[in-house]
């Protein structure tokens, strides 16, 4: 009988930890899983970048994540929180970004995205700095809009209520914002539809008392949503992902108030998928102060789970993730493909360096800062060229 040999080969065992495997999102391959989460700065000047963007994202685009969102961006004046807010509605807004693009993308380690957002009710407000309050049109506010004239804290002037014509212009304003940003050649979009402002002032039964085709039932409520979404896939490259943070429950249970809840978003989830969603962010809150959340290490990332192992979409994980170990088993256990990191990437910028050290990951940092890390993470830094180590 002839001699059969099996060639036996060994394994090949992946040592590179969960949070440093690379993710494609249609053609956007993320070198790893952590996401800078979108954070206002309030520091635009009519709706455009100023220096400020210069430097935070300067520093973010330095972070080595796998994707920085910039912060919430208005489609339209009347859409920021602040007025300080950034914006992409003009011409002058585009230009702005692109300048603070083109300073910070030359030395980028990172893929850059927006969030593309809609203050609803919530619009005219204070920075935070300033307490956040409602500002009014005579001290130099404006009216909100929304799907009912229902203010989101009970002391607040009601929003005007929303007409068809509003409603169409908004698709229309989401849309041309997704032009602007896909001629700054921006990576991907995330739809806010979170914490209380437009999109979820329409998904939720507490904010949307209409009796129209956009309120009622949840087909009804989520129609606008929907209608958004689909407009900016429309305008946005096929090549390109685009993605969608919900608050995924309005965190009212505790009431017994209709309200929106992880069933309604997970049906959500489902429809974005069937428009060609590409991730959900998964939050929560942020439509009444009535709300009971929680804080804890990770407190979200069962939404993000739910979502996940309901729809098989992508999702991120957000809210209180600090540790490295902690991200990691996140994404490790399967329970979001993706972790955002907001406060803790304010306090420290090199937080997925730190992490890369802690876990064993790879990161390519930029060569004039080669040097920096301690002997024993040399090998941190191996995708910086031999001769700048
Ligand atoms: C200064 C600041 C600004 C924020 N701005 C936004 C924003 O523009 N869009 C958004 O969806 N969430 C925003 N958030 C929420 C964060 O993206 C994040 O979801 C939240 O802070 C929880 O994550 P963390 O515990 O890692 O900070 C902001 C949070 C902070 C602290």
């Amino acid at each position: 009988m002839p001699l059969t040999i099996h060639r036996i080969t060994a394994p090949c065992i992946d040592m590179t930890p969960a949070l440093f495997q690379p993710l494609q999102l249609r053609q956007l391959l993320l070198a790893n899983r952590v996401v800078v989460s979108p954070m206002c700065q309030y520091s635009a000047d009519r709706g455009s970048a100023t220096d400020w963007h210069v430097m935070h994202l300067g520093s973010m685009t330095q972070s080595a994540a796998g994707l920085v969102l910039i912060e919430a961006t208005a489609v339209a004046e009347e859409a920021r929180i602040t007025s300080a807010c950034l914006g992409l509605w003009n011409d002058a807004n585009e230009a702005a970004l692109k300048r603070v693009l083109n300073a910070v993308r030359p030395h980028a380690n990172t893929a850059l995205g927006i969030q593309l957002a809609h203050a609803g009710r919530k619009a005219s407000s204070a920075a935070p700095w300033h307490r956040g309050m409602l500002i009014a049109p005579e001290h130099g506010g404006w009216v909100g809009m929304a799907p009912s004239a229902l203010p989101h804290r009970p002391e607040e002037a009601a929003p005007r209520v929303m007409t068809q014509a509003d409603i169409d212009a908004v698709v229309a304003q989401f849309a041309a914002a997704t032009v602007r940003a896909e001629r700054l050649g921006l990576d991907a979009i995330e739809l806010h539809c979170a914490h209380g402002y437009l999109l979820h002032e329409f998904l939720s039964p507490v904010s949307n008392h209409r009796t129209d085709a956009y309120g009622g039932s949840p087909e009804n409520r989520m129609r606008l949503p929907l209608a958004v979404f689909d407009a900016v896939r429309r305008a946005w490259p096929a090549h390109k992902p685009l993605g969608v943070r919900v608050s995924c429950s309005d965190c009212l249970e505790h009431t017994g108030r209709d309200s929106w809840t992880l069933p309604q978003t997970l049906r959500l989830a489902a429809e974005l998928k069937a428009r060609g969603c590409d991730w959900i962010d998964a939050s929560s809150g942020g439509i009444s102060g009535e709300q009971k959340i929680t804080l804890g290490p990770a407190y979200q990332a069962h939404f993000a789970q739910a979502v996940r192992e309901a729809t098989g979409l992508p999702s991120v994980a957000v809210g209180l993730i600090t540790e490295p170990r902690m991200a990691e088993e996140i994404v490790a256990s399967g329970r979001a493909d993706l972790v955002a990191i907001g406060r803790g990437m304010l306090w420290n910028p090199r937080w997925v360096w730190h992490a890369a050290a802690e876990l064993g990951g790879e990161i390519a940092p930029p060569p004039q800062y080669g040097r920096a890390a301690p002997r024993e993470h040399a090998k941190l830094f191996a995708k910086v060229p031999f001769g700048m180590r």
